[in-house]
């Protein structure tokens, strides 16, 4: 069983995809067999590692493996990230679309919370980490990602509605993962991303974060680049991507795979 990560937020647009993507990309990029699991359906982070829907062809996604609600059904959904570099090869996806909006509607099911669980049970057991990217919504289908994950990993922006927002991920998870039946779910950390120095507003809530998380605020600090988000637009690893800095950016998220690795340590 790999260790599986959620990414989450309960704040919108704070760059909880790009970053479940970038540091899956860092992990692969050292080796580690990395599952990413899109349980949005927005759909972005399939789109941005290369997966593209064709409403023509039978294209078997997360919906599907937790609609079977049968156990290890997520092992016929892992398809290759198709991106041109090395790295690639040790990357996996389970993607969506908006197929899987149509799981919120079972959400009174019994045991309807425990079906990515056990859609995920056996079916990354030939994966180091997998790394799940929920909506923005601490409703159905984050409860069963929780369900299914050993951490929880919030992403923020350095901006009231977005710290606020993570807040409401932790007290949340505080009170309600015995009732998830995620009684081991532990808050591996906090990462503050799109960060821009320059704002004196975004120092002063970057200082709120870090007295509102204490330790668990990883290192480092994700800075807004451009590059960052073009590489997401043009759906290709950071390293390809236009725009100036990348060396930069590629190296943030090289030190934020250390910091996870440093944090989930069993
Ligand atoms: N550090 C960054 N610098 C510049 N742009 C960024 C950065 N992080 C994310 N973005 C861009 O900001 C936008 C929102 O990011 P993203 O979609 O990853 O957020 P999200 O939290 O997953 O959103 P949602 O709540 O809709 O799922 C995207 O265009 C993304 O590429
Ligand atoms: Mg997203």
């Amino acid at each position: 069983m790999a260790r599986r990560t959620a990414v989450i937020n309960n704040r919108g647009g704070v760059g909880k995809s790009d970053v479940a993507l970038r540091l899956a990309a860092a992990l692969a990029k050292r080796g580690r067999r990395v599952g990413l699991i899109d349980f949005d359906p927005q759909g972005n982070l399939s789109r941005r590692a290369g997966w593209v829907y064709n409403p023509n062809q039978r294209q078997i996604t997360v919906s599907e493996a937790v609609q079977a609600d049968r156990v290890g059904a997520l092992a016929q959904v892992w398809t290759p990230v198709r991106w041109n570099v090395e790295y690639a090869s040790r990357m996996v996806l389970a993607p969506a679309w908006l197929e899987l909006e149509n799981r919120y509607s079972e959400a009174g099911l019994v045991g309807a919370h425990l079906r990515l669980a056990k859609a995920l049970h056996g079916s990354d057991d030939d994966l180091d980490d997998v790394i799940i990217d929920c909506p923005p919504s601490l409703f159905h289908l984050t409860q069963m990602a929780f369900a299914a994950s050993d951490g929880a990993l919030l992403v923020t922006r350095a901006e009231i509605d977005a710290i606020l927002g993570a807040r409401r991920v932790r007290e949340f998870i505080g009170d309600k993962k015995e009732a998830l039946h995620a009684d081991d779910l532990t808050i591996d950390g906090v990462i503050i991303n799109d960060y821009d120095q320059g704002r004196p507003r975004q120092r002063q809530q970057l200082k709120s974060a870090r007295r509102m998380f204490g330790n668990l605020v990883w290192d480092p600090v994700i800075a807004h680049r451009e590059v960052i988000a073009n590489a997401s637009n043009d759906h290709v690893p950071l390293e390809q991507a236009n725009g100036s800095q990348v060396n930069q950016a590629v190296a943030a998220f090289e030190l934020l795979a250390d910091t996870y690795q440093k944090r989930t340590a069993a």
